[in-house]
């Protein structure tokens, strides 16, 4: 059986943690390998809405391994608190079922503090105050906490004072509240006792089943064009959002990849700030927000909706060769027509089927727009795409076309039966 990866082929909030919960049922361990609680992946299950931000979406499953990669930065609290809501749910998520990278790094109050008192101002990304950024910014300077000095508190003391030492200068230039070291150790040092039974290596976990012949879902968070390297910079995230942060994050060597499965939705959302060169701002956006309940899962923050953009998801798919492509909430657009594509851009006179070089001409472009005719029909019961309206099939036939990649599962509604599966790269054999 294939391992897969699933990562978000726009700009986030593609729907990835309903694709993974459908794909999980073939799979035997799933793991998430970069960010944070900055994700927030919405799964609706027995008609009961769930949103998990740091647990695998692989979680509702029983009998399944779902695993917190190194390449992770983990807020100990929430993921305590997760832990606890999705037990209350039912949901068995005992050291049997989870497992948490010794490697990790930890997010800390000051890493939130730092990322609230410092995203302001006219060049905000608007970011989601989870601490993702300074937590990697650390990691990156060799400062970071990870996740096994939780439980060894005279060591973690010295580390903290050491971080501290750097951080509390900055926070205090942002009029923003300080740390003490001592209360901070304490207090992570019982956080640290809770989660002592999760920590792992799951570095090795993964490598001992999949010589098992075990089949692995690497569970993306974010999307293409919030990727730190390969993203619409600086309005990004700080991981690597992109299939290669799988193997990073997770420990696992490209050769141990068999499929990569890019989420993109039937149209394009954007939260926080940064250029949307197919933003719609008028009436048929707000539509698209409303029918499509685009408010940030994590945020609650109302999503920037526009059309498809085929040149952004070209890139995606080249940028994580995405080997298939989920196209999710094709029924949003029921009764919108025509439905447009960009297919390029004009700036300064030229045409452009690619990103421009710097990053700013991305705000200026303005987008080239096929036009196709919509669909009337409700298509929430639709489970054979040879059942979609033709109107519907022309549409994803040309995104696939546009795109590069075949189309092997569609999205026409919230719930796991709302699912077209064409081809299923995750099946066995
Ligand atoms: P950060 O990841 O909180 O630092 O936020 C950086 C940018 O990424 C902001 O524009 C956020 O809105 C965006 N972002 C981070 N996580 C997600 C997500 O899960 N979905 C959509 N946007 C996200």
């Amino acid at each position: 059986m294939p391992n897969v990866i699933v990562v978000g082929a726009q700009w986030g909030d593609e729907g990835k943690g309903k694709v993974v919960d459908v794909l999980t049922a073939d799979a035997d361990l799933v793991v998430r390998y970069a960010g944070g609680a900055n994700a927030g992946h919405t799964l609706v299950v027995a008609g009961a809405p769930l949103v998990v931000h740091l647990l695998p979406s692989g979680v509702t499953h029983a009998g399944k391994r779902c695993l917190l990669g190194p390449g992770m930065v983990i807020d100990p609290e929430a993921l305590l608190e997760e832990l606890d809501s999705c037990r209350k749910r039912g949901f068995s998520v005992g050291p049997e079922a989870i497992g948490v990278s010794h490697h990790a790094h930890v997010i800390l109050p000051y890493h939130k503090e730092l990322d609230g008192a410092s995203d302001q101002g006219p060049n905000a990304i608007g970011t989601t105050r989870r601490g993702i950024g300074p937590c990697y910014e650390d990691k990156m300077a060799r400062r970071g906490i990870q996740m096994w000095m939780l439980t060894r508190p005279e060591l973690l003391g010295r580390a903290l004072e050491g971080a501290l030492a750097v951080t509390n200068p900055r926070l205090r230039q942002l009029g923003a509240a300080t740390f003490d070291a001592g209360p901070l150790r304490d207090r992570l040092a019982s956080l640290g006792s809770a989660l002592e039974p999760y920590l792992c290596d799951t570095t090795s976990i993964i490598h001992e089943a999949m010589a098992k012949g075990a089949r692995v879902l690497f569970e993306g968070a974010q999307g293409a064009l919030l990727d730190i390297d390969h993203g619409t910079y600086p309005y990004v995230t700080s991981s690597s959002t992109v299939a290669g942060g799988a193997c990073t994050g997770s420990g696992v060597g490209p050769t141990q990849i068999h499929a990569v499965i890019g989420i993109a939705k039937a149209y394009t959302t954007r939260v926080g700030n940064g250029p949307f060169p197919s933003e719609l701002k008028g009436d048929l956006g707000e539509q698209l927000r409303k029918r499509g309940g685009e408010h940030g899962a994590t945020t609650g923050r109302p999503r920037r909706c526009g059309w498809l953009d085929a040149v952004a998801l070209g890139r995606a798919v080249r940028v994580s060769g995405i080997s298939s492509l989920a196209i999710t909430k094709l029924d949003v657009l029921q009764g919108i027509s025509p439905i447009k594509i960009c297919v390029g851009y004009r700036l300064d006179g030229e045409t452009a089927e690619e990103f421009p070089t710097a990053g700013v001409d991305l705000e200026r472009v303005e987008p080239i727009y096929e036009e196709w005719d919509g669909f009337e029909e409700d298509i929430r019961g639709v489970t054979r795409i040879e059942n979609l309206p033709g109107t519907a099939r022309a549409y994803l036939d040309r995104i696939s076309e546009l795109a590069k990649a075949p189309i092997c599962l569609v999205s026409v509604g919230p719930s796991r039966s709302e699912t077209i599966l064409v081809d299923n790269p995750a099946s066995p054999g």
